[in-house]
């Protein structure tokens, strides 16, 4: 089994250019086969997850080519509408082409991705919605037999909740319904607006991407076009807890940083000093962090849920009590049982987690369970004394670029053994 053999207490410090994101990519792979033409795509993080869609495109019948960051998808050929139990079992986002396949070809068929790692995660919204804007949805065994008998229509689409994967599956199929879209409580995370930009550059007519009201008037035809895929607000913060734990310093290269305003406070009132412009994010830990008070996850722009788990390593090395609450998934603190191995003192109970601070952690044998929580076992390894080892890091390579190269390059021992 794959692992990460790390040796910590090596201070991050440099500068890095932060990857790709991946949530922002995989909306926009999907959109390549409703789209017309070749895409191209630039800034394309080289991560599994990534592999997994240019397989699904490619099964489709897409002309997929890659070249260092830029992927190219030539959906001319496109015929295909239906997705193998496989194919769709490799990567749980791979819902998002639904609302691609329907808006293409006004049929779909595709696996219902069950739960996972961090919690049951069901698609009602996304199936609740694609049946209101027209389609015929059978679901039996597990498999989604979609059409739309009548073409896709423009309707109100109310979501319960501001979901980031039903806004990207109605944005997707109502671009090119007959006349008029509204989603109210839309989700605002930065990889929605990204998804409608690229949309509107190919011919579509989307207002209000970013915002809880997004309206879009359905078009015709829409032509493929050349993007830059936005960089990994994720993966970011990452970075920027590894070098906080170690005491550290890290200046990261990143377009777009007011996306990393909902983590800012957090890190200051841990004591870290931040300086955000235009180019990026300075950060320069204290020796010791303090505590971080009370951390609530929520959707955007509130404290994202994937930075979590990373936050909560800071609390465990901090000085006093913090708190994490989880208000998005239901099963997001698998991490801790391993973190608790490291020498962590936390407690949970049902979403919320009390922290206390150590002076430091320990080098421990530990498992990554899903794909955040591996990430934040990274980070824990790096300041902890001694060797860790990390098993379970095909999770880590779903969403993090050659994590070992750039820790390494920032000043961290990290080795991948195979
Ligand atoms: C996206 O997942 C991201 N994935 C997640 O990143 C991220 O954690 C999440 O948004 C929240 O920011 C991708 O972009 C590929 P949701 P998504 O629909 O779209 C419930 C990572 O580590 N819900 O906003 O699946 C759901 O169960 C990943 O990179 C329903 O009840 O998230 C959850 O509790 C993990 N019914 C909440 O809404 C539905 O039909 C938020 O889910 C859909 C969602």
């Amino acid at each position: 089994m794959a692992c990460f053999v790390i040796n910590g207490q090596n201070k991050i410090e440099g500068e890095m250019t932060v990857q790709g994101a991946k949530n922002g990519a995989l909306p926009l792979l999907a959109a390549s086969v409703l789209v017309r033409g070749k895409t191209v795509l630039s800034g394309c993080p080289q991560l599994t997850d990534i592999t997994a869609a240019a397989n699904i495109l490619t099964y489709l019948g897409c002309k997929v080519s890659a070249c260092g960051d830029v992927m190219s998808i030539d959906s001319e050929s496109a015929s295909g509408f239906a997705v193998t139990d496989s194919l769709m079992h490799e990567m749980r986002s791979s819902i998002v082409f639904l609302g691609a396949l329907l808006g293409r070809f006004g049929k779909a068929e595709l696996t219902a991705p069950g739960g996972c790692e961090i919690g049951l995660r069901p698609i009602d919204l996304h199936l609740d919605a694609m049946r209101t804007l027209g389609a015929v949805i059978d679901e039996t065994g597990g498999r989604l037999i979609c059409s739309c008998p009548d073409g896709l229509k423009g309707a109100r689409i109310t979501l319960s909740f501001p979901s980031v994967g039903a806004t990207e599956n109605i944005l997707l199929a109502a671009c090119t319904a007959k006349g008029e879209t509204i989603i109210v409580n839309a989700a605002r995370e930065p990889e929605i607006k990204e998804l409608a930009g690229f949309l509107n550059s190919c011919g579509a007519d989307i207002k209000g991407a970013g915002e809880s009201i997004i309206r879009i008037n359905g078009v015709k035809k829409l032509t493929a076009c050349e993007h830059r895929i936005g960089q990994d607000r994720i993966a970011a913060v990452t970075y920027m807890a590894a070098a906080a734990v170690t005491g550290g310093s890290i200046r990261l290269h990143f377009k777009n940083s007011e996306m990393l305003m909902p983590v800012a406070e957090p890190f200051e009132k841990s004591g870290c000093r931040i300086i955000q412009d235009e180019n990026g994010v300075w950060l320069k830990a204290p020796e010791r962090l303090k505590k971080l008070g009370m951390i609530r996850t929520m959707p955007y722009p509130g404290f994202p849920t994937d930075s979590q788990a990373d936050l909560a390593v800071m609390a465990s090395v901090a000085r006093g009590t913090s708190t994490v609450v989880e208000n998005i998934f239901e099963n997001r603190f698998k991490y801790v049982g391993e973190l608790r191995r490291m020498g962590a003192q936390i407690r949970t109970e049902n979403r919320v987690a009390v922290i206390e601070g150590v002076r430091k952690l320990n080098g421990a044998k530990v498992v990554s369970h899903d794909l955040r929580g591996g990430s934040a076992l990274v980070v824990a390894a790096l300041c902890a004394e001694g060797t860790t080892i990390v098993y379970g890091i095909h999770h880590i390579d779903r969403g993090y670029e050659k994590i070992e190269t750039q820790l390494n390059g920032l000043g961290a021992e990290i080795f991948r053994k195979e």
